[in-house]
């Protein structure tokens, strides 16, 4: 059975749109989990531009629901999320100006220091996963580096379908990067600019287990919530 993750940073993005309390992320995560989600993944970034400590602190506090937190391998980072204590931690790249995570991490730079991370997660008894490109290159070295699962970005392929280009050589990229990273033992995740189309191109994929959707997700959501939402005002003003 495929999982759902909902990533709800941009509920945090709209509240702190007005930097007061509402929508608060900590009932979206409450509503996702209601809803049938298998997890809920939110991204602490070095900027907060989104979560902030205390979303992250009490969302993962929650007791049945698995949070998958996203980190950057900046050591502050590494230590406030061994304290947050989630369930799953996805190791993703940060670069400061980006209007979201580009690609994937850069693995051959950061080897050593992505290895003694991973072992710390180990000790606490957190699952790991990267956030890798679709490399077999990266595939085999997060393996060495005893990362449980890779995330596969799939940036690239949703830009390219979206923009109705052909995806089909990034589509076999990311076939071979599962084939290859399941037959090793790796659980494959896939994630990044997932719309319908998209997942459902990926959904064919026996290897990949787990959907980690976001942007897509929450925009979507406004849509269908808007009726009722109105509904809900008409009956005020009535
Ligand atoms: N997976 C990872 C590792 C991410 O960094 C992100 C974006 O924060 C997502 C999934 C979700 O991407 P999107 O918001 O485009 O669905």
């Amino acid at each position: 059975m495929k999982r759902l993750g909902v990533n709800i940073d941009h509920v945090a993005t709209l509240r702190n749109a007005r930097g007061e309390f509402h929508p608060d992320p900590l009932l979206a995560a409450k509503f996702v989990k209601k809803a049938g989600a298998d997890s809920i993944t939110i991204h602490l970034r070095e900027d907060r531009r989104h979560i902030k400590d205390k979303d992250a602190k009490k969302i993962c506090s929650l007791k049945n629901i698995l949070v998958n937190l996203e980190i950057s391998t900046n050591s502050k980072m590494i230590n406030k999320a061994i304290k947050i204590k989630p369930n799953f931690i996805c190791l993703v790249p940060e670069n400061r100006k980006e209007i979201t995570t580009e690609g994937g991490l850069d693995l051959r730079k950061n080897k050593n220091k992505i290895r003694s991370i991973i072992s710390k997660f180990k000790q606490k008894k957190i699952r790991t996963s990267l956030f890798i490109n679709p490399s077999i290159n990266d595939v085999k070295i997060s393996y060495k580096l005893g990362s449980d699962c890779i995330e596969i970005h799939t940036g690239r392929l949703s830009r390219l379908v979206k923009s109705k280009k052909d995806y089909s050589n990034e589509l076999a990229r990311i076939k071979k990067c599962s084939y290859l990273a399941k037959k090793i033992g790796l659980e494959v995740h896939a994630g990044h600019g997932l719309d319908y189309k998209t997942t459902q191109l990926l959904s064919s994929l026996k290897e990949i287990q787990e959907f980690n959707i976001g942007h897509y997700l929450i925009g979507e959501s406004v849509f269908f919530g808007l009726s009722k939402v109105i509904k809900n005002f008409r009956k005020i003003i009535k």
